[in-house]
């Protein structure tokens, strides 16, 4: 379904987000974001709480109308086509969602009743879903009575029922335990080796690295970067990191004179840069006398650059 949908103009975009604006009341929630996703790509929505996604994306699978702004799926406006859109998308929303009355396979199947799927081909098809999640030995019994690593599989596999060319999922693994988080990650690698299109949230850096051919991270609704994973680490948080516990005012005088990127945190200093270029060689020789760490720049660095490194609650 929605197989023609595709490559209606030029040049394609599988979404294409201009100027999206988001507001309650008076507060903005999302401030003017623009993007695109690639067919076949996967692009990570990366940023704290309360930056932003969620609102984001929510008007991507239309949910909530954009206060401004425009969006085309497939090339089709939003505003007007959402009727054919709906056919090729597949959503799992930032909370589980299922039918508490109804068994796994039920649930499925009541939700591929929204898509006229004829009932025959809906239960076969549901069943293929329920296998490939490996939820096949439940599929009679309740959903309350499933993990959260179920639960959060049933939803991909509802998400999944219509064949979607593009899959949305807000925060995907929060909350679920390591091997479940996995198990999620290895599914959504294959969907997405398949050529599934797949636009996710996440505040999880594995999960953004791991997954995503493109990020864009978000904060205070605003986007602050996109790119390639390795591309923002280079750019960022250079190759190579130190960190200095307690550092003296000797060194800052000296990470101040060298022009260091880094970042004054007042117990700890974190110096970014390049191993090779003997940088943390001349640091190590005359600064680390107590606790020093040398070790690879992460998207986490980044993160936590663009982002702060306040709390947030
Ligand atoms: N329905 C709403 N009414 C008022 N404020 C909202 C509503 N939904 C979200 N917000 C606010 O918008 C901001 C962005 O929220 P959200 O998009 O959920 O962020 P994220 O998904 O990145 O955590 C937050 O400050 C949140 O409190
Ligand atoms: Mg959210």
């Amino acid at each position: 379904m929605g197989e023609d949908l595709n490559f209606m103009g030029s040049p394609r975009y599988i979404i294409e987000a201009k100027n999206l604006r988001k507001t309650f009341g008076e507060f903005v929630a999302v401030d003017d974001v623009s993007f695109h996703l690639l067919q076949g790509e996967c692009l990570g929505l990366l940023g704290p709480n309360g930056a932003g996604k969620t609102s984001t994306i929510r008007m991507v699978y239309g949910f909530s109308p954009m206060t401004d702004g425009s969006l085309h799926l497939f090339g089709l406006d939003m505003k007007t086509e959402w009727r054919a859109i709906r056919f090729s998308i597949g959503v799992c929303q930032q909370e589980n969602t299922p039918d508490p009355d109804l068994t796994v396979l039920q649930n499925l199947q009541v939700f591929a009743s929204y898509f006229d799927m004829p009932r025959r081909a809906a239960k076969e098809k549901a069943l293929q879903l329920l296998q490939y999640m490996a939820l096949d030995h439940r599929r009679n019994d309740t959903v309350t009575s499933l993990s959260g690593g179920m639960l959060r599989r049933l939803i991909l596999a509802r998400a999944l029922l219509n064949d979607p060319e593009l899959l949305i999922l807000d925060e995907p693994t929060t909350a679920l335990d390591p091997q479940s988080r996995h198990q999620v990650w290895e599914r959504l690698e294959e969907l997405r080796s398949e050529g599934l299109s797949i636009l996710l949230t996440t505040h999880n850096m594995d999960e953004a690295s791991r997954l995503c051919d493109r990020l864009i991270i978000m904060d205070h609704g605003k986007i602050l970067v996109q790119g390639k994973p390795s591309a923002l680490i280079r750019e960022y948080a250079g190759r190579d990191v130190v960190e200095i516990t307690e550092p003296d005012q000797e060194l800052r005088d000296f990470v101040q004179s060298q022009q260091f990127m880094h970042d004054d945190l007042g117990h700890r200093l974190i110096i970014y840069g390049q191993a090779d270029d003997r940088v943390f060689e001349r640091i190590g020789s005359r600064f680390c006398r107590e606790k020093c760490i040398q070790r690879m720049a992460t998207l986490e660095d980044v993160f936590l650059r663009l982002t702060g490194r306040e709390l947030r609650e």
